[in-house]
């Protein structure tokens, strides 16, 4: 097991400056679902809580997803002066390049540093990470994270397991340097992994191991495939774990999160880890039952329409967890700041 605790050098941190996040205009319900699938709207509802998600239409690209929210994120921040851009995504346009540079030129970025972050559902947590080390380390002041799954691309339509549960969306911040104890300064992030795990969420076929194998592969390890029982016991201990040593990290106790935001990843889980961390059901933030389990997009899209709506503002003490492929995991504490979410 490794699990890496960090917290930001004293002086110099990453602030939260802005948030934005999009979500493709088609809608799939569980009825649609039921039409090409054998499932129903009723299991879907009572084993993962979603009913409608978002979904990309023919020819659309996990960069136009974060272009849109990268957007936002620039204009929530009132500046489109950002001088690095980093995605997290799982669903890159093309297995090589990376994605952000295409990202970065699309919003005027050109020339700015530019790389992607691969930790699936725990995109945004290892973005922020790396986004953290950025302006810690002195080489950016402003940086720009953008978190986007394009999810439908990589799954079976056939596989009702993985079929019912994935969507597609893109969430985005704005960092800029400020000091550790502002409200919206990151840290300390808890981050981990387990690579012994990592076939409980693959894609088995398309990378190196199977292309210098020099054997075609069946159609179906082309896509997304997930141990989807021993995933979800992964996912409450882990998000669990990580929650608590994240919020001990910070000098708070569970009593005093105001809110909890945890990877959509199916509303059983989200029960499961918030009774275990006693968190109310007051506190809990959640979206999945209208936008599914959006990959890494999950959390910042929580957040960005958290921060719309109400639920989330400034002030209150915000515990984010994730959990996913890797296996890979993490958690952080913050204050909200004062933002103008869109
Ligand atoms: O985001 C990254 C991390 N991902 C997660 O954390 C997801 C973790 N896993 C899960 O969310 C759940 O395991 C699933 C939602 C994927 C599955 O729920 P489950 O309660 O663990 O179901 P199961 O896999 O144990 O399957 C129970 C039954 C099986 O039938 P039998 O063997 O009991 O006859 C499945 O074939 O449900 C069946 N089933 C379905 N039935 C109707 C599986 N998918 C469906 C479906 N509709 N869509």
């Amino acid at each position: 097991m490794t699990t890496v605790t960090r917290q930001a050098p004293a002086g110099r941190a990453a602030v939260i400056a802005g948030i934005g996040s999009y979500v493709p205009p088609d809608v799939v319900t569980n009825q649609d679902l039921t039409r090409r699938l054998d499932t129903s709207d009723e299991w879907i509802r009572s084993r993962t809580g979603i009913a409608t998600r978002h979904v990309v239409s023919a020819g659309t690209a996990t960069s136009d997803l974060a272009v849109e929210a990268g957007q936002r994120a620039l204009k929530s921040a009132g500046s489109a002066d950002v001088d690095a851009v980093v995605l997290a995504t799982t669903t890159p346009d093309h297995s090589c390049p990376a994605t952000a540079p295409a990202v970065a030129a699309r919003l005027g970025l050109t020339g700015v540093p530019a790389f992607d972050v691969a930790a699936v559902c725990t995109g945004f947590l290892y973005g922020l990470a790396s986004a953290s080390g950025l302006i810690a380390a002195g080489i950016a002041d402003r940086v720009l994270l953008v978190a986007a799954d394009a999810f439908t691309t990589i799954i079976n339509p056939d596989d009702r397991t993985t079929a019912v549960i994935f969507a597609d969306g893109a969430g985005a911040v704005v960092l800029r340097a400020g000091r550790p104890d502002e409200p919206g300064a990151i840290g300390p992030l808890v981050l981990g992994s387990d690579g012994s795990l990592g076939n409980l969420i693959e894609v088995p076929a398309g990378g190196s191991r199977q292309r210098s194998s020099g054997r075609s592969a069946p159609l179906e390890d082309h896509y997304f495939q997930m141990r989807g029982r021993d995933t979800y016991r992964h996912a409450v201990e882990r998000m669990t774990a990580a929650s608590l040593e994240a919020v001990e990290r910070r000098g708070w106790t569970m009593a005093d999160i105001d809110r909890f935001a945890a990877h959509q990843a199916n509303a059983r889980i989200l029960t499961a880890v918030s009774d275990r961390l006693e968190v109310p059901v007051e506190r809990q933030l959640s979206n999945i039952e209208h936008v599914g389990n959006t990959g890494g997009a999950s959390i910042p899209l929580l957040l960005s329409q958290a921060a719309q709506d109400g639920r989330l503002t400034a002030g209150q003490k915000v515990l984010l967890t994730a959990f996913g492929g890797g296996l890979a995991w993490g958690a952080t504490a913050l204050h909200w700041p004062v933002l103008t979410p869109f």
